[in-house]
């Protein structure tokens, strides 16, 4: 972010006139006789983040925003913007400053309206809800509330591009609308981008980056509904992503156990880059734990059906499913997979189809989900179905969301989106012809046991 000419100038004056607390915070609230405008900020008790009027461009014509940073951070540092869509050209008397209603709102030198918060969507509202005072927490969040100290309206229910922890990301869509992290459109220019990150509106458990209205980057499906952590040797903690249930909806949320420990945050980057990302304050820099998608491979749906992304090789690319083979050899080679790959010897369904283990796998996209079946049970359900090529189980071991301790997953067609990872994923059984199963079984036993076949129907497994 580059600092505003504006604040620095009449800081400066203020300086030397020994007039600095004009100019400098004005503690961490915005009161009704107390508008906000350029060169003044409120800063969070402790110091983490201030909001203010800023500017992202560094040169050329400057256009101002209101937004959320964090104080100490040099560059980057841009957490939450109000008007990012409706900039201010002339920052010199645009206000951000209470309505009458309680609400507040911010005007420009001409008395137009940029950005206003919307108190009667929070359901908190009344109509005598008056004056009241906005704060700024120590978490990042701008919290507006009622004289009677009734939350009316606050910055975390409306995120950016940016998801801090605490923050609540909503996943379904009951009684209030999905919500997303929207991207800049690039590193001066806040308005809403290409990319966005959320969920399918259908199936919570599928959660994308988009390009457009198009996937670009897939989430891997949880395992276990509550908390999945990580322990990350730079922040020296475990991160943890938790699905709450709030009034009916599902969020995603993701923290510290001690959230002064490290800054951390998600980003919905302007380049489509998903980012889990930590302020190295040693090294002065940002440090990015995860960055999706990280290859090309990892991009969604890029390897073709049956292809799967293989990122356990020294080379991340894409191969095709054991017993499958590429559509098309040539392209294939000349390393274009979007035609995927095809099975080698027909499924030969009621005669002893079985299933082929593949461990640690990202499991593709569109599956069916099938919710409170014991894996034997998930198994029949997958076998019996002709048109199901695969399943994977997990035992969620805490209830889920929904009441149910299990998860089936099962899959009609093609298998789309699969990846290979690293010391993560799940079990993905895809089912496979039981003969020519055996000929992998006794070659994979005489190799290393890579892989685990489980049979069922009348092909004895030796
Ligand atoms: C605000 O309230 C005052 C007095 O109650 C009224 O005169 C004025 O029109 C109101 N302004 C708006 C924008 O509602
Ligand atoms: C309504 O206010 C209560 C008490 O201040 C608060 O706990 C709750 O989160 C608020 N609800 C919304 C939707 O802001
Ligand atoms: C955003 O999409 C438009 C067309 O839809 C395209 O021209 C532009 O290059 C895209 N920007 C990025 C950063 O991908
Ligand atoms: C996003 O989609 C647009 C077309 O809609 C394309 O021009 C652009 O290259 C895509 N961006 C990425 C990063 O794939
Ligand atoms: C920063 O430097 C201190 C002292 O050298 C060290 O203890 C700490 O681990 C470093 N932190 C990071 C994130 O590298
Ligand atoms: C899930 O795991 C828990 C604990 O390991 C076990 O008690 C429970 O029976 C399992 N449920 C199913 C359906 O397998
Ligand atoms: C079973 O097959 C039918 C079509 O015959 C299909 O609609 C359904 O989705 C399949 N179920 C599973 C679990 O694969
Ligand atoms: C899950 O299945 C068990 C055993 O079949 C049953 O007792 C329980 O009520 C089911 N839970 C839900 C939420 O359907």
């Amino acid at each position: 972010m580059d600092p505003l000419p504006i604040h620095t100038i009449i800081c400066l004056v203020c300086w030397s006139f020994w007039l600095f607390p004009l100019c400098a915070s004005s503690g961490s609230r915005l009161l009704p006789d107390k508008p906000l405008s350029a060169g003044s900020t409120i800063t969070s008790d402790d110091g983490t983040f201030a909001l203010g009027f800023f500017s992202p461009s560094s040169s050329g014509k400057k256009h101002y925003y209101v937004g959320i940073w964090y104080k100490n951070i040099p560059k980057d540092n841009v957490v939450w913007v109000a008007n990012r869509a409706m900039p201010i050209a002339d920052p010199s008397s645009a206000t951000l400053a209470f309505t009458n209603g309680s609400n507040l709102a911010l005007s420009d030198t001409n008395g137009q309206l940029l950005w206003m918060t919307d108190i009667s969507a929070a359901g908190n509202s009344s109509s005598e809800a008056t004056g009241g005072e906005a704060t700024l927490d120590n978490n990042g969040n701008f919290i507006l509330r009622s004289s009677q100290g009734i939350i009316l309206w606050q910055s975390f229910d409306y995120p950016t591009d940016t998801l801090l922890p605490g923050m609540n990301l909503r996943i379904t869509h009951k009684t209030h609308a999905l919500q997303r992290l929207v991207s800049w459109r690039n590193t001066q220019d806040p308005s809403p981008g290409n990319f966005s990150y959320g969920a399918h509106p259908d199936e919570f458990l599928r959660r994308f980056s988009w390009n457009g209205s198009t996937p670009y980057w897939r989430s891997p499906a949880w395992n276990n509904y509550l908390l999945v952590g990580r322990y990350v040797e730079s922040v020296k903690s475990t991160i943890h992503f938790t699905l709450n249930t709030i009034d009916d909806e599902v969020y995603i949320s993701f923290g510290l156990p001690e959230p002064s420990v490290s800054l951390v945050l998600l980003k919905m980057d302007y380049s489509g880059k998903m980012k889990l990302r930590t302020w190295n304050s040693n090294m002065s820099k940002w440090t990015d734990l995860r960055s999706e998608p990280k290859h090309e491979c990892n991009k969604f749906g890029y390897c073709g059906p049956f292809g799967y992304c293989d990122n356990t090789q020294p080379i991340v690319t894409c191969k095709c499913i054991d017993g499958f083979e590429p559509n098309n050899k040539q392209d294939w080679t000349a390393h274009r997979f979007s035609q995927g790959c095809h099975r080698m010897e027909a499924l030969r369904c009621g005669q002893g189809d079985g299933f082929l283990n593949l461990p640690s796998m990202k499991v593709p996209d569109e599956s069916l989900h099938v919710k409170n079946i014991s894996l034997d049970e998930c198994i029949a359900e997958c076998t019996s179905n002709c048109s199901c090529t695969a399943y994977a189980f997990a035992n969620t071991s805490t209830k889920d969301i929904n009441g149910d301790e299990t998860r089936c997953l099962l899959w009609n067609g093609d298998l789309i989106d699969t990846e290979k990872l690293i010391g993560q994923g799940q079990n993905l059984y895809i089912r496979v012809n039981g003969l020519s199963g055996t000929v992998y079984c006794l070659c994979f036993s005489a190799c290393v046991g890579r892989y685990t076949l489980y049979f069922m129907g009348p092909v004895e497994l030796q």
